[in-house]
């Protein structure tokens, strides 16, 4: 019998603090207010309407991670039925280098490639060397001899459908 009386048995949890999974309305405006803490590139599209839309086009487009039930860490993966596209991956500044955003992608790659993705894309600016450094961690590399040519347009006053295969 060994000495010292019945064994000590300790349950250390394996499983993360956090939840992804596919934003829903209540989530837009904690998810805008995401986007001006974590110090990403503000862009026109960041509005309650412009989420609105895209949820409306592409429902489950819009990741978030949840941390004892705030809204930490978001990501488009957007599916047009030609590509799937990344955008505003995002990371609240106290909860970095845990593996969030690296499950946000890990499970916009899952979305993406149920949708029928083959080719997926992330938009980065090449003056944030932490975005850099984390996407080719993620395993995607930088391509080379391309630029993005960019236009704003006013909102057409009639309205089209252009919903996405996901849709129909
Ligand atoms: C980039 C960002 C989303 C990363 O989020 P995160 O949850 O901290 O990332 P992860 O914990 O999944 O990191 C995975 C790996 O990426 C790399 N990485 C992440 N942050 C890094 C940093 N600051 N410096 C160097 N490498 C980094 C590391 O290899 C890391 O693995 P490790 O922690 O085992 O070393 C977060 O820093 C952020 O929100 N930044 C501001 C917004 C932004 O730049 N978004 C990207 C736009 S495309």
């Amino acid at each position: 019998m060994p000495r010292g009386g019945p064994p000590v048995l300790i349950f250390v949890s394996i499983l993360p603090d956090w939840t992804i999974r596919s934003a829903v309305k209540e989530d837009f405006a904690p998810v805008l207010a995401l986007w001006v803490t974590a110090g990403g590139p503000a862009t026109v599209t960041d509005t309650l309407e412009g989420l609105s839309r895209l949820s409306g086009a592409d429902r489950g487009a819009l990741l978030v991670a949840e941390w004892d039930g705030i809204v930490v860490g978001s990501l488009i993966a957007a599916w047009d039925g030609w590509r799937g596209s990344f955008y505003r991956l995002a990371v609240h500044p106290d909860r970095r280098r845990q593996g969030l955003a690296t499950a946000l992608v890990r499970e916009g790659e899952r979305r993406l490639q149920g949708c029928g993705a083959i080719r997926l894309t992330a938009i980065v600016a090449d003056d944030e060397p932490t975005a850099g450094a984390f996407w080719r961690a993620a395993g995607y590399q930088r391509q080379q001899h391309r630029v993005r040519f960019v236009r704003l347009v006013d909102p057409s006053p009639q309205r089209r459908s252009c919903s996405s295969p996901s849709d129909v």
